[in-house]
């Protein structure tokens, strides 16, 4: 599809589409709303819970998405290796810092690392072991309801710290247990895992991880892993961005498009908007954001939510930008890609 086409197919899709407004407040919340409505949700804000030492906090809640998708922020130490299981829906992590070990089915394992990023697709076992001192992630599952599970399983935690780092607290596995079903999840306590590891992957992974291009596959059945930078990367030439594939709509059933998208200081983009609900989360650098006469400023781990059919503007002030692009389809990634070339570069040419 050309620029001229997914314009077309975005305006008559937003038609039909009421207009959501930002909260009378402003853009800016503490908690996620529950109602489609476009925000902007402060890093480490937002309702958390204790999950057995994990600290998991709703970004973007099923309900908010009509049901599309759901990220949450994960924050932890380290912490032991999690129950292996399975999904009936696509999950992708993208790391913000520190490090953990995510293993796939019984031959597959990564050290991820800040900007590493991680797709689980349906079916495949998968677990992994938080082992930083100071670990953020970002976990967003397509279609939603991840949040519902972590908010009936775990216990409220108030703290504006990112989490506890001398938490006692224990996870009530009878409560895990019986509640997974209601959520797509399958234990497969009985599966191994590979912890045969080298420089940080299993043997697969030698010859790419964090030294070397790596692809995405073309079979929604697997599960794959992409180190920072390592992806696809497009330049668009006239606004210099450099945009980093991570998951498109083949590798997900047209469920997620995930990027990064890198940026220098701009001018406010023209007003544009999707047919689809889309999430920004800042990770380098910072993002103004203008939806309707409201604005905000995202910094490292500000979270935007940006429902199907709004119109927004984004730009940027600073030397250099990075943000992930959240999206339950085509949205903001794949338009500025379909302008642009392709680059191996990280960064936009001087
Ligand atoms: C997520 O939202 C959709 C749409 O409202 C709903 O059909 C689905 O049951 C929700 N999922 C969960 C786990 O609550
Ligand atoms: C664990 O959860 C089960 C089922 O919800 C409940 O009956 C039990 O009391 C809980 N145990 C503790 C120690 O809270
Ligand atoms: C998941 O683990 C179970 C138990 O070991 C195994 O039977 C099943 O084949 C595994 N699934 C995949 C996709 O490897
Ligand atoms: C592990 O990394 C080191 C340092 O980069 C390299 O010299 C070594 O060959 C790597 N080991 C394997 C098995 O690739
Ligand atoms: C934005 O502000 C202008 C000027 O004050 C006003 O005319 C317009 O109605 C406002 N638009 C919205 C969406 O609030
Ligand atoms: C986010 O990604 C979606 C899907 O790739 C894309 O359509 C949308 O334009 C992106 N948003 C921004 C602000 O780049």
């Amino acid at each position: 599809m050309g620029p001229t086409k997914v314009m077309q197919a975005i305006t008559s899709a937003a038609a039909i589409l009421a207009t959501a407004s930002p909260a009378a407040g402003g853009l800016v919340v503490d908690t996620a709303p529950t109602t489609p409505q476009p925000y902007v949700l402060p890093n480490l804000r937002g309702s958390a819970v204790d999950f057995g030492g994990l600290i998991i906090r709703t970004l973007v809640p099923n309900t908010t998405s009509c049901g599309s998708l759901s990220i949450v922020g994960v924050n932890s130490g380290p912490s032991p290796l999690n129950l292996i299981h399975y999904h009936k829906e696509f999950e992708a992590f993208y790391a913000l810092k520190g490090g953990v070990q995510v293993f796939h089915n019984s031959n597959q394992g990564r050290q991820v690392q800040a900007n590493d990023f991680v797709l689980l697709a349906p079916g495949n076992n998968h677990t992994y072991r938080p082992n930083d001192l100071d670990f953020q992630l970002s976990l967003c599952m397509a279609p939603g309801g991840i949040d519902e599970f972590f908010a009936a399983t775990g216990v409220p935690y108030q703290s504006s710290a990112p989490f506890n780092p001398e938490d006692q607290s224990e996870l009530n596995v009878t409560k895990v247990l019986s509640l997974m079903p209601k959520f797509n999840i399958v234990p497969e306590p009985y599966n191994t895992i590979n912890i045969e590891w080298i420089n940080g992957t299993t043997a697969d992974g030698l010859d790419t991880w964090h030294i070397a291009d790596q692809t995405l596959p073309t079979d929604p059945s697997k599960p794959y892993f992409i180190s920072s930078n390592r992806g696809p990367k497009y330049l668009q030439h006239g606004s210099n961005k450099v945009i980093a594939q991570l998951a498109s709509g083949k590798q997900t059933n047209d469920k997620l498009s995930i990027a990064t998208i890198t940026m220098k200081p701009n001018q406010p983009s023209a007003q544009i908007k999707f047919s689809v609900d889309q999430a920004l989360q800042v990770t380098e650098g910072q993002v103004h954001l203008q939806i309707g006469n409201d604005t905000a400023q995202l910094i490292f781990g500000d979270l935007a939510f940006i429902p199907r059919g709004t119109y927004f503007r984004y730009w940027s002030t600073v030397g250099f930008t990075k943000f992930i692009n959240w999206s339950a389809g085509q949205g903001l990634a794949d338009s500025l890609i379909e302008q642009s070339q392709e680059w191996s570069h990280a960064t936009w040419p001087a």
